[in-house]
């Protein structure tokens, strides 16, 4: 068997969540725990649960796991583990870094944002816009969705502090070429702050090689519990006064931006996601998703609307489509009840996006996203549902 051969029945026989026939396609939304994360967050609790920094075995046992987990972290990165910050949500540290940002930042600053973006890459700076007077600026897709890099740099200018945008888009599966985006952004004298909440269950992420200065994710978006990571530059951490009470930690300097108790029982389960993922290895991964998505395009039926990319070339699996003659809601229902596939419609907090498609925002469109643990049969039994609405 070839190195980049997946066993699909072997990896489901994993999760007992996937041992029922609902087709789980709704993997932008929150992937599914293999069974080993579910047992080392249920371990932590019944054998090591302790605050950390005292002198008996459980919290000495906890400081450890703390430590390790951001060794894995930084792994798992490419970055340095003491720039590692966990916190409840991406949500939560990107308002958290991006609060502490601008205590240096002035009236009249740029802020760069995409189309493509997460509300949670754009609702905080749109919050500094009112709060400092920062100037938001948006850079465009072109028509297929790809962003657009002439625009970005047409966008820049010398008050331009932040490029934010993501590695992947949640809603029609862009993967911009987040090096290219670093550099311009480099160009022009701004920091790189990129959102791989999306990318992060479908490819392997280097933020050395990337270059970005700031860059954000969600364990549970790839296999772990709900929780939430961010790493920076360590110069451009140091560079901000944190909001943070005293006694906690200053050093490394990641930790002056984890607010409080670690959920140090995720962090546990963190750990058992990253050891599933190092097992399967990212060639393996890459190379099935791609196969769903090949498949899955390759059997659209006519008449079916796909926002975006129309190869595999430059996405990630997860597609945006309507139905012409059925709403979203609908015909999101329709797979559920009638060929037990589980997919999501409405904007996915992608508002711009949804916008730039001349969508209505509240009902917005169909998304199905693969992971790998999804099978051919899965993709089939939605290409065939949608086959049926039409
Ligand atoms: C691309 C993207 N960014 C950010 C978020 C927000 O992540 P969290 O739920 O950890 O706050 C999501 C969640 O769906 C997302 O898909």
């Amino acid at each position: 068997m070839s190195a980049t051969l997946l066993d699909v029945d072997r990896v489901r026989n994993g999760y007992r969540a996937l041992q029922r026939p609902l087709a789980f396609l709704d993997a932008p939304g929150g992937t599914q725990c293999p069974d080993a994360v579910i047992d080392a967050i249920t371990a932590y609790l019944r054998e090591d649960n302790a605050n950390v920094g005292a002198p008996y075995g459980t919290s000495q046992r906890t400081d450890a796991l703390v430590e390790h987990a951001h060794g894995r972290a930084g792994a798992f990165l490419g970055c340095d583990p003491g720039t590692v910050a966990f916190g409840q949500s991406m949500t939560a540290l990107n308002f958290l870094l991006t609060r502490a940002l601008a205590r240096d930042l002035e009236p009249g600053d740029e802020v760069l944002v995409t189309r493509l973006d997460h509300d949670a890459n754009v609702a905080p700076w749109l919050a500094l816009q009112d709060d400092v007077g920062i100037v938001v600026r948006w850079v465009d897709v072109r028509d297929d969705l790809s962003l657009d890099l002439e625009g970005l740099r047409d966008t820049l200018s010398s008050r331009t502090r932040v490029v934010a945008f993501p590695a992947a888009a949640n809603s029609v599966g862009t993967a911009p070429d987040v090096r290219a985006v670093a550099d311009l952004a480099h160009e022009a004298g701004a920091l790189a702050w990129v959102d791989a909440v999306h990318y992060a269950p479908h490819g392997p992420i280097d933020v050395g090689a990337w270059d970005v200065d700031v860059l954000l994710c969600s364990p549970y978006k790839f296999f772990g519990p709900h929780l939430g990571m961010a790493c920076g530059k360590e110069e451009v951490l140091r560079a901000w006064r944190p909001y943070k009470v005293r006694p906690s930690a200053d050093e490394p300097v990641g930790r002056r931006f984890e607010l409080g108790t670690l959920q140090h029982e995720l962090l546990a389960g963190f750990v058992a996601a990253l050891d599933y993922l190092d097992a399967l290895g990212w060639e393996t991964i890459v190379a099935h998703e791609r196969q769903l998505g090949e498949r899955f395009l390759a059997g659209l039926p006519d008449g079916i609307e796909l926002y975006g990319l129309p190869t595999m070339e430059g996405r990630v699996p997860t597609f945006c489509f309507n139905v012409p003659g059925t709403t979203p809601a609908e015909a999101a229902r329709h797979l559920a009840d009638r060929h037990d596939v589980a997919v999501w419609w409405g904007n996915y907090y992608a508002l711009e996006t949804m916008r730039r498609l001349g969508l209505d925002p509240e009902s917005g469109a169909v998304r199905a996203g693969f992971v790998h643990y999804n099978t051919t049969e899965e993709i089939d039994r939605l290409l065939a549902g949608l086959g049926d609405l039409l």
